[in-house]
């Protein structure tokens, strides 16, 4: 599958789970640790992106063929900063999501995604 990642042409596996996994293949972290936690997923916003422009969390967002993912961009790294900052000061993956699918990122909750 290929993708338009950071400006460029890049192939990656078609079987990736998501933009985290994704960004690992191509060499490139992408800090997530509510992901990583395997508790909770898609709550903490930490691993901010871009998909064809708009924000995505790359825990949640299943790579498709021709996406364009922006994620070293300064803006980007910039809302990444200020999300992990939230999560350091606060020691806990919850952060309201913001998104509207019903998901529930609450301390007992299960995630988002
Ligand atoms: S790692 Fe993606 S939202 Fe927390």
């Amino acid at each position: 599958m290929i993708l338009f990642f950071d400006g460029r042409n890049r192939t990656i596996s078609d079987d990736a789970p998501n933009l985290v996994e994704a960004a690992r293949e191509l060499g490139v972290g992408i800090p997530a640790p509510c992901y990583r936690s395997r508790e909770k997923t898609g709550c903490c916003g930490v691993c901010h992106v871009l998909v064809n422009g708009k924000a995505a969390y790359a825990c949640c967002t299943r790579p498709r063929e021709g996406m364009v993912v922006e994620v070293t961009s300064p803006a980007v790294r910039r809302e990444r900063n200020l999300r992990a900052r939230h999560y350091r000061d606060t020691g806990t993956a919850y952060a309201p999501c913001g998104c509207d699918s019903g998901c529930d990122c609450s301390p007992s909750g299960s995630g988002c995604c």
